[in-house]
Order: C-alpha cells, then sequence, then structure tokens
C-alpha cells in the first residue's frame, strides 16, 4: 500500500499508552501497588501513572466497557512539528480526531494531534507537555522507567507496517516470520510491534526495567504479591530483550522487559526470524506461552474510533470485525 513518499513528522519516542477497561479502579490499584507505577492524577474514573523516567505520565486508564486501546501517544519535538504534521496528514486525507491544539483535558498538558491509522487506532503526536524529575537511577527498587513497547494485533500487517513506515516515519527493525513486525522511532528496537490476528486489539504493552537486576526483582516483587508470570523469564531472539508476561486485572496483558537491542541507524539490517523455541526464548526458561496468556493477548475486538471519524473516508479503514 503506497500512503506518502514522505513521512510527515520524525517521532522522538514513545510516551504513553491509554487503555479503557470496565474497571479503572481496580485496574489502577494493580499497578500502583504490585506493578511499580505511581498514581499521579486522577479526574473521576480517568487515572494518570507515572514511571521514574522523564514522562509526566505512562499510562493512563480510562472507564470503557469493554477492553479497548484508548491512544498511543508519541514525542515530537516542537509546536512547529505537530503543526506540520498536521497539514501532511491532511494533505494525505489521513483523518484527524483532533487537529492541533492544547491538550488541555490531559493531566499530562502538552500541545498535539490525534490521528486514525487504517485499523482505528488513535494516535497522539504531543510537544511541550509538562516536565517532570526523572527519579533515576531507581537505586534497587523494582519499578518501571518507561513504556518499552506495545504490540498491536493487526488485521493486515503489511498495510499496519507500510502506514507506520511511510506515514510515521517509523523503520522496520526485524520480523517474524511474516506474523511480527518490530518498529523503531529511535534507537531502541522496537516501540511498536504488529501482530498478524484476526482481529484489531492490544496484544501486550511492555515496561522497561532499568537492568535485568531490576527486571528480576520486580519479578519477585510481584510473586510478593501473589502474581505469577504467565510466560517468562526469558530473553526474546528479535530485539534481543528480556520478558515476563502476566495479565492484569482487566485481563489485559504486561510485560516486564529490560536490555532491548540498541540500534546503529546506519549499519542496521532488517532480519526475518524464524519462529522457533530457541529465538523465541534465547534462554530456554520460559517454555511455551500458555493457553491463558495467549488467549489474553489476543484480547477482544477493539472497534476503535471509527465511529467518531469525519465522514467520506469509510474506504481508509480496514474490517476488522
Ligand atoms: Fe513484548
Amino acid at each position: 500500500m503506497h500512503y506518502a513518499d514522505t513521512p510527515v513528522c520524525r517521532m522522538r519516542s514513545l510516551r504513553s499508552i491509554t487503555l479503557r477497561v470496565p474497571d479503572p479502579v481496580q485496574s489502577k490499584d494493580f499497578y500502583h501497588e504490585a506493578w511499580g507505577l505511581s498514581t499521579v492524577d486522577e479526574d473521576r474514573s480517568t487515572f494518570w501513572l507515572r514511571a521514574t523516567g522523564s514522562e509526566h505520565h505512562v499510562l493512563r486508564l480510562e472507564q470503557h466497557d469493554v477492553n479497548a486501546l484508548g491512544k498511543i501517544s508519541f514525542a515530537l519535538g516542537s509546536r512547529v512539528e505537530v503543526d506540520e504534521a498536521a497539514r501532511a496528514l491532511q494533505k494525505l486525507g489521513i483523518p484527524l480526531l483532533r487537529e492541533p491544539g492544547l491538550l488541555s483535558d490531559d493531566a499530562g498538558g502538552g500541545y498535539g494531534l490525534q490521528l486514525v491509522d487504517p485499523e482505528g487506532r488513535c494516535v497522539e503526536l504531543s510537544t511541550d507537555t509538562h516536565a517532570v524529575v526523572a527519579q533515576e537511577p531507581a537505586g534497587r527498587r523494582a519499578v518501571p522507567r518507561k513504556i518499552a513497547h506495545v504490540v498491536l494485533n493487526t488485521v493486515d500487517i503489511d498495510r499496519a507496517a507500510d502506514f507506520y513506515t511511510q506515514v510515521l516515519g517509523m523503520r522496520i527493525s526485524d520480523w517474524s516470520e511474516h506474523q511480527m513486525t518490530f518498529l523503531r522511532c529511535n534507537s531502541d528496537h522496537h516501540v511498536i510491534a504488529l501482530n498478524q490476528a484476526p482481529w484489531t486489539s492490544v496484544n501486550h504493552v511492555a515496561y522497561e526495567m532499568q537492568s535485568i537486576d531490576h527486571f528480576m526483582r520486580g519479578i519477585g516483587s510481584l510473586k510478593h504479591h501473589g502474581i505469577a508470570p504467565q510466560w517468562g523469564p526469558g530473553r526474546h531472539g528479535p530485539g534481543d530483550n528480556t520478558f515476563s508476561y502476566f495479565t492484569d486485572p482487566a485481563g489485559l496483558v504486561c510485560e516486564y522487559t529490560s536490555e532491548v537491542a540498541q540500534i546503529d541507524e546506519d549499519a542496521w539490517l532488517c532480519r526475518t526470524w524464524q519462529r522457533t523455541p530457541e529465538l523465541s526464548d534465547q534462554w530456554g526458561t520460559a517454555g511455551p506461552p500458555t493457553a491463558a496468556v495467549r488467549s489474553a493477548m489476543a484480547g477482544v475486538a477493539d472497534l476503535g474510533h471509527r465511529d467518531r471519524v469525519v465522514p467520506g473516508v469509510a474506504d481508509y479503514f480496514l474490517s476488522g470485525e
């Protein structure tokens, strides 16, 4: 699929994820009490949770009748870049959920826009968010520093990869056969990955721990809360990152990870990994994922924001039902 000759922006990093769940209080309690994030703001049934890095928040939880992705937020460098991205998106006929402006309904503030990807996901591009002092190094506390990546179940992996590379300027770091593709916007091997699936949904959200020691301490800390890994610990082939997967009270999958490969933009060559047990888990410690975690990773169909976008762009969207 050809979307664009030139990307509309240069994204600097993945800032935060918004998840919509039926009981955000229960999820907030899990991420605050057990997972290691801190609740920094709330407004009725919306909660903002912070890690130890420099983002105001890395997770926003909202109330919704079924589990869904609220939005994925990426950082741009300036307001000029946001405005330029808006003009370029409009030229390409890509629907905006929100024109450039102050993000005054978000506790993290900022200036940004929101666009819709071909499967109805909301992508936010923002700048000028509230500064916070990073709590790093975190000592020996087993707390996440940032969102490492989000994996998106997608009904057409090639079209989604074309959109995120051509329009949003991401680069493909690796493929896992024709099942998954790993995309970067900075030196981290991936900040999103796309997974071919029967419907659109969030597969999982991964949180980066400061070191492998913090990663293991995090697993131990959850064990004290009576929470066991559903898959892991292990070390993936693509990205070379450690992994340990859990499910939150909403049934969404969350991951502790560390040591993701750092990419030299000029030297990196994209590869395709075979989906063998040795490459899925280099350590050989994790074994296969359980049926329960596989089912949680598949999630429920996310019909996204299709009902909220401007009319006249119906053919832009893929059918994920
Ligand atoms: Fe992951």
